[in-house]
């Protein structure tokens, strides 16, 4: 059985427009959340002038396999909030199902807690926390109510290097360190699954990369979590996730193992170039263009008054290429700057939701790129 199993999900909110004002359904249409209701009221009250449906789920069908990391990316309002929500039943499909763990997400949606963990970012710690009582303090409340064992909440304060603060009162401190608190709140819980939005929100870097070491070697390998990431994140999604879904508008532009989607997408390495330039700048790009094994020519500048060039040289194999392409460099000036890039999801995601963008900018963006741009699919951010 995959951990996760979703057909044909699709989730529309109404949004009612009254008069003077907009009023929004929240979603949670079972009517267990009061605010829901004072919505209702207030809507019941206000006039009703038009009805508009958005569609931020579209039709999604995936599944998730049993110890995966699961990235879930795409640009803001791509609906990845909602499938999180969706897949723990705080919020209710407008169609189609899913089952996580075997459970349905909509006939079994309150034993899901019992069986998954999500982790929203900063807004648990409104919602679920007592600003007046410290980060140690509400950690062991929330043991209590989740009957862990309160050994772990100094294992935890450890976890997310929270040793300093852990005994100050949460309306003191700062938002990165309350982003931790977050954190640490959806470790208290044991459990097999954890849904988490964007979760490193506001953490410094330093901090960032232990937490993600953490994800990807203690919850992941060493307890075998399967986790559903959903980010904006590029860079933490390569190192995390074995699966990644890209969403846009509520649905599936692609997905697979970053590996596949590089070789399905066929994204190449980029080289890029910066040379302090003693000879001409168009004869240079003309004739590296024409090296074998070049694919294309790519984000060209030139600095006329301090002569330096900048440009990126897409190639199909950067090993092969690099005598003849240093060779006829040096031909044209200095060489300043070198560095090979291998295709990263970044280059998936600005070819996938940005793809048309790229591809005009590159036609624009500099006169001679249409005379001197071989055949081939090169990919311009
Ligand atoms: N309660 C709601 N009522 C009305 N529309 C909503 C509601 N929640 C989300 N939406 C809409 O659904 C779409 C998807 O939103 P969602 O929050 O899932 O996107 P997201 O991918 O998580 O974005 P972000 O990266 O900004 O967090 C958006 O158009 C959003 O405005
Ligand atoms: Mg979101």
């Amino acid at each position: 059985m995959d951990a996760v199993e979703v057909v044909n999900l699709t989730k529309e909110f109404k949004i009612y427009e009254t008069e003077g004002q907009y009023m929004w359904f929240s979603g949670y249409e079972d009517n267990r959340f009061p605010l829901f209701k004072l919505y209702l009221f207030l809507l019941s009250l206000a006039k009703r002038r038009s009805e508009k449906i958005i569609r931020a789920i579209d039709n999604l069908t995936f599944s998730v396999k049993k110890g995966q990391i699961f990235g879930v990316l795409g640009p803001n309002g791509s609906g990845k909030t909602t499938l999180l929500k969706l897949l723990s039943g705080l919020t209710m499909p407008s169609s189609g199902h899913a089952t996580v763990f075997g459970l349905d997400i909509v006939k079994d949606h309150d034993k899901l807690p019992q069986i998954l963990i999500y982790m929203p970012g900063l807004s648990v710690v409104s919602i679920f926390s007592d600003q007046n009582l410290s980060i140690r303090e509400n950690l062991l409340r929330f043991c209590e109510i989740a009957r862990s064992k309160k050994e772990k909440v100094d294992e935890i304060i450890a976890t997310l290097e929270l040793e300093t603060f852990s005994n100050r009162p949460l309306y003191e401190l700062s938002t990165g360190i309350l982003s931790r608190f977050a954190f640490a709140f959806g470790l208290i819980r044991e459990t097999q699954l954890f849904l988490m939005d964007e979760p490193l929100t506001g953490i410094s870097p330093e901090v960032r990369a232990n937490i993600l070491t953490f994800i990807k070697e203690k919850l992941n390998k060493k307890y075998g979590a399967t986790i559903l990431y959903a980010t904006h994140r590029l860079e933490e999604a390569q190192y995390l996730c074995d699966y990644v879904m890209f969403l846009d508008q509520g649905r599936i532009l692609s997905s697979g193992s970053p590996y596949e989607l590089i070789k399905l997408l066929n994204l190449k390495e980029r080289i890029d170039i910066e040379i302090a330039l003693s000879s001409d700048f168009y004869k240079m790009i003309k004739e590296v263009n024409n090296l074998d094994k070049v694919v294309s020519i790519h984000n060209y500048s030139y600095d006329a008054e301090h002569g330096v060039a900048k440009f990126q040289v897409v190639v199909d194999n950067s090993r092969e290429i690099m005598t003849s392409l240093l060779n006829k460099l040096s031909e044209f000036g200095k060489l300043l700057y070198v560095k090979v890039r291998e295709p990263t999801l970044e280059d998936i995601y600005f070819l996938l939701i940005k793809g048309k963008e790229a591809e005009a900018k590159t036609e624009f963006g500099f006169e001679i790129n249409s005379q001197v741009m071989k055949c081939g699919r090169g990919f311009t951010i």
